[in-house]
């Protein structure tokens, strides 16, 4: 079983999308203006401004019936030898926060911050005036540790991704607009290499034609029904 989740999984935690008409993130906001690191060289205060408003939001917000559904999932698959993975775009930490533990994050994690020039880890820093402030160790202006439109994913998390897409019997595709490349081409190659392919998503999608079963609805509402409420 391997899983690929994108932003409408967390809608209904209160996190906005990006691409969805009105009320998507890219509806108000220009990405190259906020999330590339040429965006970062050019106005460091602006991007880390943008992204403390989003990390201060996605600290307020809570795991979705979706994600407790997906944890239920992965320990029902746990119980019965089932090979398991849950690939998410997200960067919000909702999943782990529902107790999924089988998981890779494709474009990190905004609630993690390193620093510019040398990727070091920073977990906290002393107060300063600086925005963004310096890495404790080099000095470096610090950045959240997601991954920029002009960046590559991290290695490992997307080999362990396409193993499992190319491994699995069943791919669930929930709350993506499957646009964003590589994570995009994780249910085709799951397709390709014979898998059933299921996605959850309450509008059409550039996958909705390929894939062969189509749930459309809220992820908060379909996946309790679909995986069953008894352990959520
Ligand atoms: P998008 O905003 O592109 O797509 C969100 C999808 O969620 C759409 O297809 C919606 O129809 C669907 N959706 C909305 N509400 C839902 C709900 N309650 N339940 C299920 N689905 C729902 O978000 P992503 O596909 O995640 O990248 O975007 C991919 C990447 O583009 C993001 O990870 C981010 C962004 O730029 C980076 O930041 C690198």
């Amino acid at each position: 079983m391997a899983i690929l989740t994108g932003a409408g999984i967390s809608a209904e935690s209160g996190i906005q999308t990006f691409r969805d008409a009105q009320t998507g993130l890219w509806s108000r906001f220009r990405p190259e203006d906020l999330a590339t690191a040429d965006a970062f060289r050019r106005d460091p205060k602006l991007v880390w401004e943008w992204y403390a408003m989003r990390r201060e939001r996605v600290g307020s917000a809570r795991p979705n019936a979706g994600h407790r559904a997906l944890a239920a999932l992965e320990a029902r698959c746990a119980a019965k030898g089932v090979a398991f993975l849950l690939a998410t775009q997200n960067v919000d930490g909702l999943h782990q926060a529902a107790g999924s533990r089988a998981m890779v994050e494709l474009h990190g994690n905004i609630r993690r911050v390193k620093c510019f020039d040398r990727q070091h880890p920073v977990d906290a820093w002393p107060a300063t005036d600086k925005v963004p402030p310096p890495c404790p160790e080099c000095g470096s202006p610090l950045r959240p540790d997601v991954v920029w439109f002009d960046e590559m994913l991290p290695r490992e998390a997307l080999q362990s991704a396409i193993a499992a897409a190319r491994s699995c019997d069943v791919f669930l595709c929930i709350g993506t607009s499957t646009l964003v490349q590589p994570a995009a081409s994780l249910p085709f190659l799951a397709r390709e290499n014979g898998a059933t392919v299921i996605e959850v998503n309450p509008g059409e999608t550039t996958l909705s034609a390929s894939a062969q079963i189509v749930l459309r609805g809220a992820a908060g509402e379909i996946l309790p029904l679909a995986i069953g409420p008894q352990d959520i």
